[in-house]
């Protein structure tokens, strides 16, 4: 009897959980684990309002949490994989929240436990390496493909394969260079076989997500191919229908393209792809070349 009201209370929690994640909520913040009594450096960290601005960019969001020791918790039911996995929040950088060595500290602190990341079993057992994000730590665009391939596994960065070769002539072609960008995946594992990232490894790998959106904080976010915006926004829309609109992601602007990989089989598609990249610079205030 007991056992079954725990389970009809589990089961309501977890259809609640599910029609907010539903509504675009990506994770729940968790309170500290333990009382702040056990963990005294916690005391002295108080979340900043406003973060250095870099440049000429003007930043206002940024809290650092306090600090609390690592601890991640997979939600271990049948269900889980629909649920976020949320770890405990990083803690405070001895740097000056919003400047450059913060927010290389904090995403140092995140490549870490990205590493030792065991969430995906099938993913962890065959990567050589987790292929973290790469790029500058300030950068206005943040771009997101869909997950590393055998190139990026074996050298632990994203982009680098034919599909990447090809992100670096559309990226100077719009007179930028990747250094200008941060760019990293929806998962940081290579799906064996370069097959779809599965909904429940995106759930997993989404805290990792999230982490570094808000560790670079862009104000454009380029998700390339129907699984990078599908996944960062929460819609089952074909990238066809994604493209050539700004939708709002935090304080991101988000804008959609076809993936290179796509082009590589369907070159036809590069001129869809250089429509949606103008409207990019535009809405970024960039030089659109003619
Ligand atoms: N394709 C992606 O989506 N990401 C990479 O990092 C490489 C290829």
């Amino acid at each position: 009897m007991a056992e079954d009201s725990t389970f009809a209370i589990d089961r309501a929690l977890r259809q609640e959980l599910e029609s907010w994640q539903r509504a675009g909520l990506s994770h729940l913040p968790m309170p500290p684990r333990r009382p702040p009594a056990a963990n005294p450096s916690s005391a002295s960290v108080k979340p900043p309002t406003t973060r250095t601005p870099p440049s000429s960019r003007s930043n206002s969001r940024m809290t650092a949490p306090a600090a609390t020791q690592f601890t991640s918790r997979p939600i271990t039911s049948p269900q889980a994989h629909t649920l976020p996995v949320v770890s405990d929040p990083l803690p405070a950088s001895p740097h000056a929240v919003g400047s450059l060595e913060d927010r290389q500290w904090r995403l140092n602190e995140l490549r870490q436990r990205v590493a030792a990341c065991i969430r995906c079993q099938e993913l962890a057992n065959a990567r050589t390496q987790t292929v973290f994000g790469v790029g500058n730590p300030e950068a206005r665009f943040l771009f997101i493909g869909e997950a590393p391939g055998a190139d990026e596994d074996a050298q632990g960065e994203p982009f680098v394969g034919a599909a990447g070769q090809l992100l670096n002539k559309i990226i100077a072609a719009c007179g930028l260079k990747r250094e200008d960008i941060y760019i990293c995946n929806i998962l940081r594992c290579r799906p064996p076989g370069n097959r779809k990232p599965l909904p429940e490894e995106a759930g997993n790998c989404r805290e990792w997500l999230d982490g570094q959106i808000a560790i670079v904080d862009p104000e454009f976010i380029v998700c390339w191919g129907a699984t990078a915006a599908q996944n960062l926004m929460g819609t089952e829309e074909s990238i066809g229908r994604l493209r050539g609109r700004s939708f709002q992601h935090g304080r991101a602007t988000v804008l959609c393209t076809y993936h290179p990989s796509y082009l590589l089989r369907n070159p036809a598609a590069k001129k869809d792809v250089w429509e949606d990249m103008k409207l990019f610079l535009k809405q970024a205030g960039l030089p659109v070349p003619v």
